[in-house]
């Protein structure tokens, strides 16, 4: 399977490169800083100098050429501001699902948050406010389209150990805490499981191993 990952040198992406790779997968990491190039090789991947601020839906699609799925894992992340918000977390999204669907790469999973599909709470800040509102909107993007797409909502994520447990639902799922290690290796079970297609799940640490708690819902 030739996985196609659009913030290639985040932090779940390289977790998900790496099992990726131990397991015979190609994966390929679309990053836009060059310095980060190492890194993604040395997690097993190729890796994509693409900045998807930047690119256009016809660029995206040309990279996507022979993949079999996209994993959508980049964000604007800790520090940015409402603006950045929307130009990764709803736009990058958009356009990697618009490239999938012009290069037919039907497989899409979209690593969105907690918290998405809901209005902020009452005393949100801005920049919070306008995270949720861009992975709520990527979502829409990405369940309007003719795609074999699943959400994945995380939990809060943190950088402990994989437990190889977890509760994955479809929302409401009461909030908390997962390892990055875990989402990834969510991701890789659902890349697994096409039979997971169509669904938007909420994930945090539990008591279910991995893989039965993937083809359950499959
Ligand atoms: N933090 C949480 O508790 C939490 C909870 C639920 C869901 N999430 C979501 O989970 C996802 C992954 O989390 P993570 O911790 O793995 O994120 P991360 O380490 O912050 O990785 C995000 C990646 O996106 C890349 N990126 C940003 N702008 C880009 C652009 N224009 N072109 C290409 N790549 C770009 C970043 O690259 P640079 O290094 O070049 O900036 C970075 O490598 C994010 O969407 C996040 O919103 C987070």
């Amino acid at each position: 399977m030739r996985v196609v990952i659009a913030g290639g040198h985040g932090k779940i992406a390289l977790l998900l490169e790496r099992l990726l790779a131990e397991r015979g997968e190609q994966a390929v990491g679309l990053i836009r800083n060059p310095a980060h190039v190492a890194d993604v090789h040395q997690a097993g991947a190729e890796a994509v100098v693409c900045d998807l601020e930047a690119a256009s839906a016809e660029d995206a699609a040309v990279l996507l050429s022979g993949a079999d799925a996209v994993v959508f894992a980049a964000g604007a992340g800790p520090g940015s501001g409402a603006a950045r918000k929307d130009s990764v977390d709803r736009a990058a999204s958009a356009l990697m699902a618009d490239a999938a669907e012009r290069a037919g790469v039907r497989r899409f999973v979209q690593v969105s948050s907690m918290g998405a599909g809901q209005p902020p709470r009452p005393g949100t800040g801005e920049v919070w406010a306008a995270y949720i509102a861009a992975k709520t909107a990527a979502e829409a993007d990405l369940r309007a389209r003719d795609l074999d797409w699943t959400i994945l909502r995380p939990g809060g994520l943190t950088d402990a150990p994989a437990t190889g447990k977890i509760r994955l639902a479809a929302p409401p799922v009461p909030r908390g805490t997962v390892p990055r290690a875990d989402v990834a290796a969510v991701i890789a079970a659902l890349l697994d499981n096409p039979g997971t297609g169509h669904q938007t799940l909420e994930l945090v640490g539990g008591d279910s191993p991995i893989a039965a708690a993937v083809q359950s819902i499959s």
